[in-house]
């Protein structure tokens, strides 16, 4: 049984009289604790995929369901609990924010979720730990490598446990050893956690570190191949 289920999904951009198909009759599956690589070129529909994945931009055709429940059936509120509470999000440029620490960016998803500030930070702790910065804590952003920065970011969006981390080219600003590090991390923590990854990609590199791969063309997706 799917986790996420994308049916017949299209979505098309109006831009004047021009019309561009960013995903086109789209069909794919991730299964819980799945990591999926979807690769594909600038402009071939990676980051609406994972818009409409994600309950924020609404498909004129098709469905998408979580955990059998039909996203953009649910109204407003509950598709952004849903999002709270079950999705992690991981991007190109980290989205950390900058007057925070490290300890401090992991916990506020859980502060934000009700947890007692406390709790929240041993939480962060431990998570970044894992990720091998315990002797980072205190540090910010700009005090961090890049591939740090994102460890930062893979933390905060694993912190509170979803089902389904959504990331959008987390190596894209990383040198090919700091991406690696990256990727072998989530693939890591996807194992150890249970928790499923849809990764978009233009880099063909990150497609071994996954369980299955898929390309995306023109917003057509291609093949299913288990890695
Ligand atoms: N808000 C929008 N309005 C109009 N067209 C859009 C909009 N968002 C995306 N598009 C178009 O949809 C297509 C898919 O865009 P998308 O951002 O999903 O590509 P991508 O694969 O993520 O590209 P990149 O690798 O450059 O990030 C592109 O042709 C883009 O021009
Ligand atoms: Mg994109």
């Amino acid at each position: 049984m799917g986790l996420l289920c994308l049916d017949g999904v299209s979505k098309t951009y109006a831009s004047g009289s021009l019309r561009v198909g960013a995903l086109v009759d789209v069909s794919m599956q991730v299964v819980p604790g799945e990591f999926v690589v979807v690769t594909g070129p600038s402009g071939s529909g990676k980051s609406t995929l994972l818009h409409v994945a994600a309950g924020l931009d609404r498909p004129e055709a098709g469905s998408v369901t979580l955990d059998g429940t039909d996203v953009y059936a649910m109204s407003e509120r509950r598709r952004l609990q849903l999002r709270r509470k079950d999705l992690g999000f991981v991007h190109q440029f980290f989205n950390l924010l900058a007057p925070l620490s490290a300890v401090e960016n992991v916990a506020l998803p859980l502060v934000l979720a009700g947890v007692r500030p406390d709790d929240a930070r041993v939480e962060a702790e431990v998570v970044l730990a894992r990720l091998g910065l315990a002797d980072r804590f205190g540090h910010k952003p700009a005090e961090l490598s890049g591939g740090q920065q994102q460890r930062v970011a893979i933390a905060r969006a694993v912190v509170h446990r979803p089902r389904l981390v959504l990331a959008d080219e987390p190596t894209g600003n990383l040198d090919s050893k700091a991406g690696a590090g990256v990727l072998a991390l989530l693939s890591e923590l996807s194992e150890e956690l249970g928790v499923a990854v849809l990764l978009v990609t233009h880099d063909a590199s990150a497609v071994s570190f996954g369980d299955r791969h898929v390309a995306l063309t023109d917003g057509y997706l291609l093949s299913g191949a288990r890695v």
